[in-house]
């Protein structure tokens, strides 16, 4: 938490460029949900700066992000944070190529200080605007970790809010070949994390309990889709979870957490496996990157590393400060877009509902 002791971006605590002069640095700002974060970046690649103030604390006391709590928590963290990104950088205003931002999918309230706070400083310095989609910023994490990754590959994204297996055929061209019905991956983790007992977010807590557990214990569904193969769904296992839960409650037997949680994890990484692998098989991909939040997984990532091993597959996946949600991940997406030649003006919106398209 970055509350107290704030400290204030002043322009004379720059310490000296050390731009080369075709460099380009974007400074990001990340706000969708409950993490006010800040980076620079250089070229797409390089993370000069990567701030990021975590409102966890507030939130796991409500079990969940609290949308209202989570809007001001940013109004108050932006400005420092920005600040903080640009100190630690070692750079000023003045060396800024391009601001980019989230502007969707995400919490409106939450998005709109980001959002804001970008337009304020392309306006104020003349620099331009590039507003960037939440699921482009997780999947170019990896463009960061991995300097050889060039498109074009297949993606799992795996967040609270998304779940999504995308053909990235090149910087900023996404085709999305599947998606979620009901659930996202990460927020089937958080539920059912609550459902047995465990905090938010769930997901970590189930990862690391899951290690003690038995995955075999329980036969939880595996959700597929009839004609949409590539599609998942996640509310029937949760579901099931709940029905298993309570039907022990109710018969007084108690359940095992540990084996609960493994079971649940086994049945979701098998669904997220499976059908990663066999839509790079039918497109034709040798190259698997998982990005978001549900990729700090360790289950996920062992039986995804397995299944590439066994087909003859690379894996890349972000290491997991760069799964959860951070600036320099939208810092490197932006500069691909700023590339491509993308620029928003200052009807520049948040779009919650923004469509990956
Ligand atoms: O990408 P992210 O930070 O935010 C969104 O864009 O949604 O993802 C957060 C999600 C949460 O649902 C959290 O429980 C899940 O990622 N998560 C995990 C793990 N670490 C974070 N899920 C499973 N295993 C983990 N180790
Ligand atoms: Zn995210």
């Amino acid at each position: 938490m970055m509350e107290e002791g704030i400290k204030f971006y002043d322009a004379s605590d720059d310490t000296g460029k050390r731009k080369m002069s075709d460099d380009v640095y974007v400074l990001a700002i990340e706000s969708s949900c409950d993490e006010t974060a800040a980076a620079v970046v250089c070229n797409g690649r390089e993370v000069l700066s990567n701030v990021i103030a975590s409102q966890i604390d507030v939130h796991k006391i409500y079990g969940g992000v609290v949308p209202e709590i989570a809007s001001r928590k940013h109004i108050k963290c932006i400005t420092p944070v920005i600040g903080e990104a640009l100190r630690s950088a070692k750079c000023s205003l003045s060396d800024i190529d391009a601001i980019c931002v989230t502007y969707g999918p995400g919490l409106v309230g939450s998005l709109l200080v980001g959002v804001g706070a970008a337009k304020a400083i392309a306006y104020a310095r003349n620099i331009p605007l590039v507003g960037v989609h939440h699921i482009a910023g997780h999947i170019s994490a990896n463009y960061i970790e991995h300097k050889d990754l060039k498109p074009p590959f297949m993606c799992l994204v795996v967040s609270g809010g998304h779940t999504n297996i995308v053909e990235v055929r090149d910087y900023g061209i996404y085709n999305i070949i599947g998606r979620t019905r009901d659930d996202a991956a990460g927020e089937a983790f958080d539920k059912v994390a609550r459902t047995i007992g465990l905090g938010y977010p769930g997901g970590p807590k189930i990862d690391k309990l899951a290690a003690e557990g038995n995955k075999d214990a329980v036969a939880f569904p595996r959700g597929h889709i009839e004609g949409a193969p590539y599609d998942f769904s996640f509310s029937g296992i949760k579901s099931s979870v709940l029905n298993y839960v309570n039907g022990c409650n109710m018969k007084n037997t108690g359940y095992n957490q540990a084996d609960v949680a493994a079971s649940f994890q086994e049945a979701v990484v098998d669904v997220l496996v499976s059908k990663t692998g066999s839509a790079a098989c039918e497109y034709g991909y040798k190259t698997i990157v998982m990005a978001g939040g549900v990729a700090c997984n360790s289950a996920l990532r062992a039986a995804m590393q397995h299944m590439c091993d066994k087909n003859g597959m690379r894996l890349y996946c972000p290491p997991p400060v760069l799964c959860t949600d951070n600036a320099a991940m939208i810092g490197a997406a932006g500069y691909y877009e700023y590339r491509n030649g993308v620029r928003h003006d200052y009807t520049l919106n948040a779009v919650p509902g923004l469509k990956f398209e």
